[in-house]
């Protein structure tokens, strides 16, 4: 029985905002009551090495919906071998006022604006302990900054939240490409890429070394930048020998959606406008890098078709966020089943 075919229409005819927070309590009951593991995929399981950490499948719930840490082990338990929460920052914050999610059905796709809501680096690893209790997955956490911080202190910010999550986290992600926060992407520059990861990546030998966990690093980038500006990052990441890239992040393109009333949104566009675009960043990186860093491709998977298209494109591990908001935990049973 597929329940999200009864569940989806209830939860779109809420606004966009309150059906994400009813979706992830619900998810955390079903998940404590054991309702969940009917959906939890037969399959044999698909193992695979990825930054020397074992992946139990390939198949990532991708940064940004479980942004507070508290639904680990709701969404292991619907079969995702990874999941990735945060984007966190040093101190709460509120994000950008509401509306700031808009679900553009016709496309299948979303626009949001939140900008980095969270309850701060320390509340969050909070929540991470007790949520991902029976997770047997691998646990990434997305770090980034603090609004009010200027681009020239982010470093900061990002150190401070590296050295408190790497007792917790298999790997963390660097986000420096998220649209909503202002001159975040600058970040992707030459100039403030080095001066970022540089130090980021002497903490993470220094703390790997310290304390014996080797917890890798994997920055992530936009869909939106021309193919100098990916070859110019690939030779910085491969100098600096970072773990993985996680491509990519939502566009600021309408492109694909010029069309749609809701196309004037400011934001980050999802989905599956962003699915073609976002594997040619993938092929691209991947020319580049060649299989020295694995890719985590991620934008626009819808089904298995959009999956297999990212692992061609050279994607080693995969990421699904609006696909699991159109299609369901089905979309995550299907994508796991997946061999190379
Ligand atoms: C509502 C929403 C919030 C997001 N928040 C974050 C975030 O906090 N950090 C981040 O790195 N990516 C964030 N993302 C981007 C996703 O992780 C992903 O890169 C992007 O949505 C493309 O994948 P998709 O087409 O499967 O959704 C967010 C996406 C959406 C739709």
């Amino acid at each position: 029985m597929n329940f999200y075919k009864i569940a989806r229409p209830l939860l779109f005819s809420l606004n966009a905002e309150r059906a994400h927070h009813l979706t992830l309590s619900g998810l955390r009951l079903a998940q404590k009551l054991g309702i969940t593991s009917f959906l939890r995929p037969k399959s044999k399981k698909n193992p695979v090495k990825v930054m020397g950490l074992n992946f139990p499948n390939r198949v990532g719930l991708a940064a940004g919906l479980d942004k507070s840490g508290n639904c680990i082990a709701g969404f292991g338990s619907i079969g995702f071998g990874f999941v990735e929460v945060g984007t966190i920052t040093p101190h709460a914050q509120d994000g950008n006022p509401k509306p700031r999610l808009f679900r553009v059905r016709e496309h299948e796709a979303i626009i949001n604006r939140m900008g980095f809501n969270n309850p701060g680096i320390e509340r969050a690893l909070n929540n991470i302990q007790k949520s991902r209790k029976g997770f047997d997955g691998i646990l990434g956490i997305n770090i980034g900054k603090n609004k009010n911080t200027p681009n020239e202190r982010a470093l900061d910010d990002y150190l401070h939240c590296f050295r408190k999550a790497h007792n917790y986290a298999d790997y963390i992600a660097v986000n420096i490409s998220s649209p909503n926060t202002s001159g975040l992407r600058e970040l992707q520059t030459p100039k403030f890429a080095r001066e970022l990861l540089a130090p980021l990546m002497n903490e993470k030998e220094r703390l790997n070394e310290d304390t014996g966990k080797n917890v890798p690093v994997a920055v992530k980038i936009d869909p939106d930048m021309d193919n100098d500006q990916i070859k110019g990052l690939s030779d910085l990441f491969s100098e600096l020998q970072i773990d993985a890239v996680i491509a990519t992040n939502t566009t600021v393109s309408r492109k694909n959606i010029s069309d749609h009333q809701l196309s004037d949104e400011t934001g980050g566009l999802s989905g599956s406008p962003l699915n073609a675009k976002s594997n040619e960043v993938i092929a691209e990186l991947h020319a580049e890098l060649k299989s020295e860093i694995p890719i985590i491709g991620v934008g626009g998977i819808n089904s298995k078709k959009d999956a297999e298209e990212k692992l061609s494109a050279g994607a080693a591990l995969i990421q699904v966020y609006t696909g699991l908001i159109y299609q369901g935990p089905s979309l995550i049973r299907q994508l796991i089943s997946i061999e190379e």
